[in-house]
């Protein structure tokens, strides 16, 4: 998402300016440009040295130094930015841009710039929740430029509360978010991801190998490109992606009741969850003691929660995912028949790099007019991104 891309990072003088260095580094590793330009005060608590050995780049410093201008030059860095960075924001970078002030190298930059701004403010906590700085925020916002929040806690300053420089993974993701088409801004989806815990008696359940990835990365791409996104996930060992509305649930009665419920002002379901087509009929209420002799569950059926929801189903499209081991184009034809799907993303979890716990997915798309396409060996977000593309096509195609 970042390879390839012109970065330029503003920052500015504030006690979290060291984060910079992590979020410079970040940006390299995933292949982006970065350009770093420093105010006279970041300057204070961190050198344009250690900034300039981590991006590889010279940093910019002045707005009239000849040797600058010539080698980086003011202008040419606000025209090749894919998107600029000013992280950590102080309330006074917020309040000169509010105002349209260029009196130094960034805040120049920032008018010359027609590329996205991304601001991660950082301050005292009441600096941050003094009214003119809060109207400053709303100002730029109404106009455009995109904010990561404070996150809360133990400043430097000794207070504690609203403040703090955002995370600088969750700077980067909102980075990737800015530089995504928000081509889905007109979306409201739910996504299911992981699996179901049955629950046996107190301490044991019936479960089975998903992971949640594939859910976790088409709700995060969703967003990305602009979505309003409910996920409802199974237990997984993963983060909620940033930016969704996240319903953590066991059971898939649990994960029907949640997805019932965004349900009627949804655009799309995307149902990537392994639903547990079986419960134990009867949960023991202590744990369970071993005796003599085999033992025994009687499993009920589940609800097919896609399948169900296909007679209510209106104008929203409803994708789902078939996970098989053989068969894996017949079955999951099957599948979309059988739930009136618009898509079922089908593969074979027996093939290397594809299926439960891999970062990589090999699937075959399969659209409810039964053509197929089967995809490459890609990123889960790859595979998400390949995804939202066919249905948006689709919508595009329906007059939608
Ligand atoms: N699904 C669902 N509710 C279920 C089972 C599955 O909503 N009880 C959804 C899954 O999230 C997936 C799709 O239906 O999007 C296909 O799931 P899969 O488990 O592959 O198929 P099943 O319907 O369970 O069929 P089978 O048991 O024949 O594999």
């Amino acid at each position: 998402m970042l390879a390839g891309k012109h970065i330029v990072l503003g920052v500015t003088g504030g006690i979290a300016a060291y984060k910079s260095a992590e979020l410079v580094r970040l940006l390299v590793k995933e292949g982006a440009h970065v350009r770093v330009i420093m105010t006279q005060h970041a300057q204070e608590f961190i050198t344009p040295l250690t900034l300039q050995t981590l991006s590889g780049n010279p940093v910019a410093t002045e707005t009239f130094s000849l040797t600058q201008e010539s080698e980086i030059g003011h202008i040419r860095l606000a025209d090749t930015a894919d998107a600029i960075l000013i992280a950590p924001a102080t309330a006074n970078i917020i309040a000169k841009l509010a105002h349209g002030l260029a009196d130094d190298l960034l805040s120049t930059v920032l008018l010359a710039t027609t590329a996205p701004v991304l601001i991660a403010p950082a301050m005292n906590v009441h600096m941050y929740a003094h009214p003119m700085v809060q109207e400053n925020m709303r100002k730029l916002a109404s106009v455009g430029y995109g904010f990561v929040e404070p996150s809360e806690g133990f400043l430097a300053c000794g207070y504690e509360g609203k403040g703090r420089l955002a995370d600088p993974e969750a700077i980067v993701e909102e980075l990737r978010a800015t530089l995504t088409k928000k081509d889905m801004r007109h979306e409201r989806i739910i996504v299911t991801a992981g699996p179901n815990a049955e629950p046996i008696d107190p301490v044991r359940f019936i479960t089975n190998r998903s992971t949640g990835k594939m859910g976790f990365a088409m709700a995060k791409v969703a967003w990305r490109r602009g979505a309003e996104v409910t996920l409802v996930s199974g237990p997984t060992s993963l983060d909620p992606p940033r930016g969704v509305r996240f319903h953590s649930v066991r059971t898939a009665l649990e994960m029907q009741k949640a997805i019932l419920e965004a349900y009627p002002t949804a655009t799309m379901i995307v149902s990537a969850a392994a639903v547990a087509d079986y419960r134990p009929a009867h949960v023991a209420p202590q744990k369970i003691k071993k005796m003599g002799g085999n033992f025994s569950v009687e499993l009920t059926r589940n609800p097919d929660i896609l399948g169900e929801l296909a007679s209510q189903k209106g104008n929203r499209l409803h994708v789902g995912f078939a996970t098989e081991t053989e068969h894996v184009l017949e079955n999951a034809v099957r599948k979309l028949r059988n739930k009136n799907l618009d898509m079922i993303v089908a593969n074979d979890v027996t093939q290397e790099g594809a299926g439960f716990a891999h970062d990589t997915n090999i699937v075959t798309i399969i659209d409810r007019t039964e053509r197929m396409e089967t995809l490459p060996l890609m990123s889960k977000d790859e595979v998400a991104h390949a995804v939202y593309d066919r249905l948006l096509a689709m919508k595009a195609g329906n007059g939608e």
